[in-house]
């Protein structure tokens, strides 16, 4: 069975570079991984409220909050590698993205990773942003973090900086040796 990738994305916009982002990067995956593809901003997605339920003890719903997540639980456990799309939103993921994020906590007990649903998982990330580069550096370093401490495979980022003015580069193939590197490293 070929890989299956689930990809997170987390841009407000349809049609903005992130979306864009994602769309040559899945052509550059072509069917080397099945895709499922999910926009978070028009889900109902809670950020944790820390009512430590997944903690005590694992649950079948996963989490106790009943909104999309509910869902998405079950995408993220039957995929090998998850990929997260988000521009940069004042230093940070999207709101929605870090709600996602958050949301994984019940997929592991952190106080002695009895149970770690995460652990091997692939992850990695597509990021756009307007200024340069390292502006990205804060929220891609904690993700790179999330996966040390989850025990997930990250595997690193790809990024485009002064987005607004790159997006019709990304369309017009300027960017396909950089995709086509990146899903090299993604599926390795
Ligand atoms: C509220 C908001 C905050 C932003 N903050 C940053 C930022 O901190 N650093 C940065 O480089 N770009 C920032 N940007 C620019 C976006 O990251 C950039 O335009 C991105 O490519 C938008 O992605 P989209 O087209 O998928 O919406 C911000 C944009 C918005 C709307």
């Amino acid at each position: 069975m070929g890989m299956k990738m689930l990809v997170i994305n987390g841009s407000p916009r349809p049609n903005g570079n992130t979306s864009e982002l994602a769309k040559q990067f899945l052509k550059s995956i072509g069917d080397r991984a099945v895709i499922d593809e999910v926009r978070l901003f028009n889900m109902n997605i809670k950020g944790c409220m820390n009512c430590g339920a997944c903690q005590r003890a694992v649950l079948e719903t996963h989490c106790a909050i009943n909104d999309d997540m509910r869902a998405l639980y079950d995408s993220f456990l039957s995929s090998d590698t998850i990929m997260i799309a988000s521009p940069i939103y004042m230093w940070q993921f999207t709101p929605c993205t870090l709600a996602f994020l958050n949301r994984l906590h019940c997929l592991c007990r952190s106080a002695d990773f009895s149970y770690n649903a995460m652990e091997g998982k692939r992850m990695a990330a597509l990021i756009t942003l307007g200024a340069e580069g390292e502006v990205a550096d804060f929220a891609a370093n904690g993700l790179r973090d999330l996966c040390e401490f989850f025990k997930m495979d990250y595997r690193g980022d790809l990024r485009i900086p002064f987005a607004n003015s790159e997006k019709e580069r990304l369309a017009d193939g300027t960017y396909e040796e950089k995709l086509k590197e990146f899903a090299a490293k993604v599926l390795k």
